[in-house]
């Protein structure tokens, strides 16, 4: 029994006397709805031997791209969407049917007609139905209408166990068979290790008010899976397309069994086959869709605590930044407190009379400002956004129609948008033009799971109603997409207010899809060394799920970093995609100067360097924008046919070119790296060494060990305070030798001219000949006609101890040429070239 005196004091330290008391007369509102509408939770799990399953095959039609297969207990609809590309949709109705309508999906970004003809044909045999396309073949067993998903060979890369199947009650599964030396990944965000195998997900969107490793499930989880198994040699997607509250059983009820269900809705699920995870996730990102190019300053380092407050707090953290620390940073966020007793869309009068002038000041000095906005609206109805969202009808409703829900949030009671209706997100995206009028750069949507606060459910009542784009449903399938479409509903407010510039909204919730419409914050995390390391196998599978523009509270949320700890959690924050320190309510600051020095000068080293990697990392944005590929990625994204990689999640690869492996562990300063296949370059010291090995590193406080890969050209620019902060006269290229190519992608980092043409594409291929002599041929072609401002290169040929013999640039000698200060390089000086050639007597 929780002592019900320390649970209301905690309540009143943490939320104050009137959302405590909110809460407790919810819990008791909550009680009586109960009785009205019916109960709300997980509803229980039927027996697997009473589900429905299809039984034998009578008959199978084609028509388009689906192939209708009707069997004695229900019918698929199988349709070919791409030649590794099935959708495999089960209803419990025998008859044959045409092709099932579509309904609306909130994950899938193309539609059926988008997707060109897929050439495929239906073979019978005594046994089976099989559909086959030139990539896979999809066999039903006439016998059980049980589905195997095979390759050309005939290998299996996926099959049923006990297959699809319904209860009356509702509920619907799909039991697969678990290959022998099967891993799992995906599924967003979990607090798992990087293989998902051995255990239970939950697919229901929570707050857990400050999660530890191993619980689940937290702020935003998606229905989507990625199996791997035969050496490596077979890898697929499978995106079960169901918002109902449900889970995902990889192993843990039977070892050699994997499940998925819904409490309601359909069975239907996209197959995707690989047989390579990169083909996976560029197909699976095809069809849920990837985000759009973010601005260039998102990429620079944020700055957050709850809350910096009032107005001389924020001018003095952005003095501190550029006048006393000389540490770079881009954007200052300003949490809860900045709102006039939490009333989203409104500003504190006392603590922030000027907001316009104070972000003025801060665009000034190059800052940009991201603020706060929860779903939660404060039941007020002197409250212009309370009052407008009654007139509008925007709020949800209990199931008779006329009740408003309310729940307790930071301001107390609330109201909430019903952001599945497409009416009431106009309406909320509106708002914001109260912000973008004083000059807010950009949006972070937070509780969006939605959270209530109350100790008998910590979200909405599953009756509550909701729009669901017309059709109407209740809560248990709203849930889910409830902060996806809240972001949705943000992002494109932004782009009708601004439609010139790149919107940034954050979000701490979503759905398969969110990636469309916003980045993510691994929500409320702890400052621990463990939730350090647990940051890169969420990050890893964040971005295999297709969200790939994410990271944690650098430093941990709840408690307060050690200097080392913030420290070792930033230098892995500098490969991240999103950088962000951020901080707890009741704990001290964690700005990069909080602990004095030594820190403080690694810090600053550490966040200059993110700068200098600024046009590379950009450059893996765009890739990712391209074609959905990661910017964090596991190892075995790039080598899949290495076993030793398929479940290592204390490393991982940024970008094409470097492999990052951030301590892990309070004290240490050597650590154990596994460098896989080819050669690779200690990026502090330019040693090379040969994979696949594991090797010590020396790890001492001031670096984080880092690996570039031979035969990669990577970008760096000019350290700076912010972005934008001064023509760029130089960029330097830095080269490794060996066979590779790179790229590097330019624009004007924040409209969308890029759209139009206005971007530079540039291809380096580079070729060395290890000789003797040795020889270095670099090529560089670009396309697109933006023009960048800097018009020279430096380039940096590592791994090399002496002046080369001859050095051209298309043909022309190359004057100026020294050897680095560390003995193992050398710097060239040179125009904008396309071919250079070195060459070692
Ligand atoms: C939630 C957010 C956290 C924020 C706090 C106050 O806990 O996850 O980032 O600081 O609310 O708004």
């Amino acid at each position: 029994m929780p002592n019900i005196l320390s649970l209301l004091l905690r309540g009143i330290k943490q939320l104050g006397l009137v959302t405590t008391w909110d809460s407790i007369t919810y819990q008791m509102r909550q009680k009586r709805y109960q009785a009205r509408f019916g109960s709300s939770g997980p509803s229980s799990r039927p027996a697997k031997s009473d589900y429905l399953r299809p039984g034998h095959i009578t008959s199978h039609t084609r028509q388009g791209r689906t192939v209708t297969i009707t069997c004695a207990n229900g019918s698929y609809a199988l349709t070919l969407l791409a030649p590794d590309l099935i959708r495999v949709r089960f209803h419990p109705t025998p008859t044959p049917q045409s092709p099932l309508s579509i309904p609306h999906s909130y994950p899938i970004a193309k539609p059926d007609d988008d997707w060109p003809p897929c050439d495929f044909h239906v073979v019978e045999t005594e046994a089976t139905v099989e559909i086959k396309t030139s990539r896979l073949a999809c066999r039903v067993a006439k016998a059980s209408g049980k589905l195997a998903f095979l390759d050309l060979e005939g290998n299996v890369v996926n099959e049923d166990e006990a297959g699809v199947g319904y209860h009356p009650a509702g509920h619907v599964i799909c039991h697969k068979r678990i290959q022998p030396d099967e891993h799992f990944y995906g599924l967003g965000e979990r607090t798992c290790r990087l293989d998902r195998r051995g255990r239970r997900y939950e697919m229901w969107n929570t707050d857990p008010q400050t999660y530890q490793p191993d619980q689940d499930p937290i702020h935003l989880c998606m229905p989507v899976l990625l199996g791997l198994h035969s050496r490596g040699r077979q890898g697929y997607g499978i995106l079960f397309d169901n918002t109902f509250r449900g889970r995902f059983d990889l192993g843990a009820s039977r070892a050699d069994v994997a499940s998925f269900e819904a409490e309601g809705g359909e069975l239907c699920y996209y197959f995707i086959y690989g047989p390579a995870l990169t083909t996976v996730v560029e197909r699976y990102t095809e069809l849920t869709g990837r985000m759009t190019l973010p601005p260039l300053w998102v990429l620079g380092y944020h700055q957050s605590r709850w809350s910096y407050c009032p107005e001389a707090r924020v001018r003095k953290l952005a003095a501190d930044f550029r006048e006393v620390h000389h540490v770079p940073c881009d954007c200052i966020h300003l949490d809860i407190h900045y709102m006039d007793g939490y009333r989203c869309f409104t500003w504190d009068p006392e603590r922030f009379p000027d907001p316009a002038g104070l972000i003025a000041d801060l665009h000034e000095q190059g800052f940009k400002v991201i603020v706060i906005i929860d779903p939660g609206i404060k039941t007020d109805r002197r409250y212009w956004v309370c009052k407008s969202g009654l007139e509008q009808d925007v709020f949800c409703k209990y199931p008779d129609g006329k009740t408003l829900f309310k729940g307790p949030v930071w301001p107390g009671n609330c109201y909430f948008p019903d952001f599945t209706n497409p009416r009431v997100r106009a309406w909320w995206g509106d708002l914001y033009k109260v912000l973008t009028d004083v000059g807010v750069d950009g949006v972070w949507n937070d509780m969006n799971e939605p959270s209530v606060f109350g100790p008998l459910g910590t979200t909405f009542p599953d009756f509550v109603r909701h729009d669901l784009e017309g059709r109407g449903g209740d809560h248990v399938e709203a849930h889910n997409v409830y902060g996806m479409q809240m972001a949705r509903a943000t992002v494109e407010g932004l782009m009708r207010l601004r439609p010139d510039e790149r919107p940034v909204v954050i979000t701490r919730s979503g759905w398969a899809g969110v990636q469309r419409y916003a980045l993510s914050w691994t929500g409320d995390n702890e400052a621990t060394w463990e939730q350090l390391w647990l940051t890169m196998p969420m990050l890893m599978n964040l971005g295999l799920s297709g969200l790939a523009h994410t990271g944690p509270d650098v430093g941990g949320f709840s408690g307060f970093a050690t200097g080392e700890l913030f420290t070792r959690w930033l230098q892995m924050g500098v490969f991240l995609p999103f950088l962000r320190a951020h901080t707890s309510l009741h704990d001290p600051d964690q700005e990069p100067w909080s602990w004095g020095e030594p820190y403080l000068s690694v810090n600053r080293r550490h966040i200059e360097l993110r700068y200098r990697l600024l046009p590379y990392l950009y450059t893996a944005f765009w890739q990712c924008a391209q074609t959905g590929l990661p910017i964090v990625r596991p190892l075995l994204l790039a080598f899949q046919d290495d076993t030793a990689t398929h479940t290592l999640d204390d490393q991982f690869l940024c970008g094409d070119a470097f492999l990052v492996a951030p301590v892990i562990e309070e004290g240490a300063t050597r650590r154990s790296v596994y460098l896989p296949a080819g050669v690779w370059y200690d990026f502090w010291t330019d040693e090379p060494f040969r994979g696949p090995a594991h090797i010590e590193v020396e790890a001492p406080l001031e670096r984080v060990p880092l690996f570039v890969r031979a035969g990669s050209v990577v970008p760096l620019g000019s350290p700076m305070q912010y972005v934008g902060e001064g023509p760029a006269d130089r960029l330097t290229l830095h080269v490794y030798p060996g066979d590779g190519e790179g790229q590097l992608y330019e624009d004007d980092g924040h409209t969308w001219a890029f759209q139009n043409g206005n971007y530079r594409l540039t291809h380096f291929i580079l070729s060395t000949d290890e000789g003797p002599p040795l020889r270095l041929d670099l090529r560089r072609q670009t396309e697109g006609h933006y023009e960048p401002e800097y018009r020279d290169f430096e380039v940096v040929i590592h791994g090399v101890d002496r002046l080369p013999h001859t050095a051209t640039a298309d043909g022309e000698p190359i004057e100026q040429c020294e050897l680095d200060d560390s003995g193992h390089a050398i710097r060239l000086y040179v125009g904008l070239f396309a071919c250079l050639i070195v060459e070692w007597a």
